[in-house]
């Protein structure tokens, strides 16, 4: 039989390369902005923020940064452990905190215990040990669109404590504008570092997927027309996981029919199974409230162009909520439906620099006539009421 894979799992989501092309500078950037706490001489606390849109590296960028980082500062002589916590999965401050202990295997029981006490258990612990800590905070956004009061804690109680500091953060998020929502000292604490991963060209994605495929798959499988398609398919969403998943579902394909290659034909059956254009079918899938989001999207989009930002499609939704007798949901739970939006492929979200204004995110339709959108919308929701 033919084979296809040399070494499957390394085209996991979970799994970090050992190095990631195109990103270089901004690792360079990170060990720049943490020198003090790997060299054991920093005498404020670090905080940096990591955005980008989907698939443009942040986590495997943080992880990736994480591990050297403990390595380096093990030479230095210094204690120093990265830890890493998605807030996808750990969506409260106390569980948080809890995945910290653990991660340190200190012997700290949590139950029980306020979450301003349990955090500075964990600063005793690492007192003790003589011990800093990088805390990376992924997904960030949601644990403050959900109140949470993590981010307070970290930059009030490091505040409190004497001596050096011992922990230091990383925060991870889509969504840069999530940070307005803070109060401001909370936000004037971590704001200043921000290092923000722009998509990739298709020129880049050539290059990470034949890194990446070099690694995952027998040589000569990749045909290099093939690989040229993905790389041009996964550029116009600028996301490497997209482009991942496209080789991954290809390489089943050409697998499931024995051939000794990956052919254009896999690439185009991976692609289309991936995100089908929208159908029908998909818009019954969603909520009354991402329904309603879309439609001011497609609305908003009609005078042709191509993009609109998040504050005004929040606007615009808020008049057809109106329309429709709903009651508008709150930005942060509106900026949750937008996410779940996204990652369905139906809409593409987008983080561009705004010039003094800062970061904005941008909204797109990639894959349906925003007028057919409108048209199939307008039709369910007045099925419905
Ligand atoms: N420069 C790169 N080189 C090699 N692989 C990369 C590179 N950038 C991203 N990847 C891979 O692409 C996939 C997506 O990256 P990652 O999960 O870091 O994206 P993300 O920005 O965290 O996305 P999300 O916003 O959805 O969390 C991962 O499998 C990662 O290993
Ligand atoms: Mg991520």
């Amino acid at each position: 039989m033919a084979r296809i894979f040399k070494a499957e799992e390394k085209l996991s989501p979970d799994y970090i390369p050992g190095r990631l092309p195109h990103r270089d500078n901004e690792l360079r950037l990170l060990r720049t902005f943490f020198s003090g706490v790997i060299s054991g001489s920093s005498m404020i606390s670090t905080r940096v923020i990591v955005t980008g849109s989907v698939g443009t590296g942040k986590s495997a960028l943080v992880k990736l940064f994480g591990a050297t980082a403990e390595e380096e500062a093990r030479r230095n002589g210094v204690n120093l452990r990265f830890l890493y916590v998605n807030c996808r999965i750990s969506k409260s401050t106390f569980v948080v905190l809890s995945r910290l202990i653990e991660q340190l295997r200190a012997r700290i029981g949590a139950r029980g215990f306020a979450n301003e006490e349990l955090l500075h258990r964990i600063l005793n612990y690492l007192e003790l040990k003589n011990m800093y800590a990088i805390i990376a905070l992924d997904e960030v956004d949601l644990l403050i669109s959900r109140g949470e009061d993590i981010l307070y804690l970290l930059s009030r109680i490091g505040e409190e404590r004497e001596g050096p500091p011992r922990i230091s953060i990383i925060l991870i998020t889509r969504n840069p504008e999530i940070f307005d929502l803070l109060d401001e000292s909370t936000r004037s604490s971590l704001l200043g570092n921000v290092i923000h991963l722009s998509e990739y060209d298709s020129g880049q994605l050539y290059d990470i997927l034949k890194f990446r495929a070099e690694e995952a798959l027998m040589p000569g499988v990749l045909l290099e027309e093939s690989l040229r398609l993905i790389a041009d398919l996964a550029g116009e969403r600028g996301d490497a996981r997209y482009a991942l998943d496209i080789l991954w579902r290809a390489g089943k394909y050409a697998e499931a029919e024995n051939s000794r290659v990956i052919t254009p034909e896999h690439v185009r059956k991976a692609a289309a199974s991936i995100y089908p254009a929208v159908r029908r079918e998909h818009l019954e899938f969603l909520n009354q409230h991402e329904r309603l989001i879309l439609l001011a999207l497609a609305r908003s989009l009609q005078g042709g162009q191509a993009y609109i930002t998040t504050a005004d499609l929040y606007q615009n939704y808020q008049l057809i909520c109106e329309e429709y007798s709903a009651e508008p949901r709150a930005y942060t739970s509106f900026w949750e439906h937008l996410q779940r939006l996204d990652d369905l492929g139906i809409i593409r979200i987008k983080v561009r620099s705004d010039g003094i204004k800062g970061r904005r995110s941008y909204i797109s339709l990639p894959g349906i006539p925003a007028t057919i959108l409108q048209a199939e919308l307008e039709s369910i929701l007045r099925r419905q009421s």
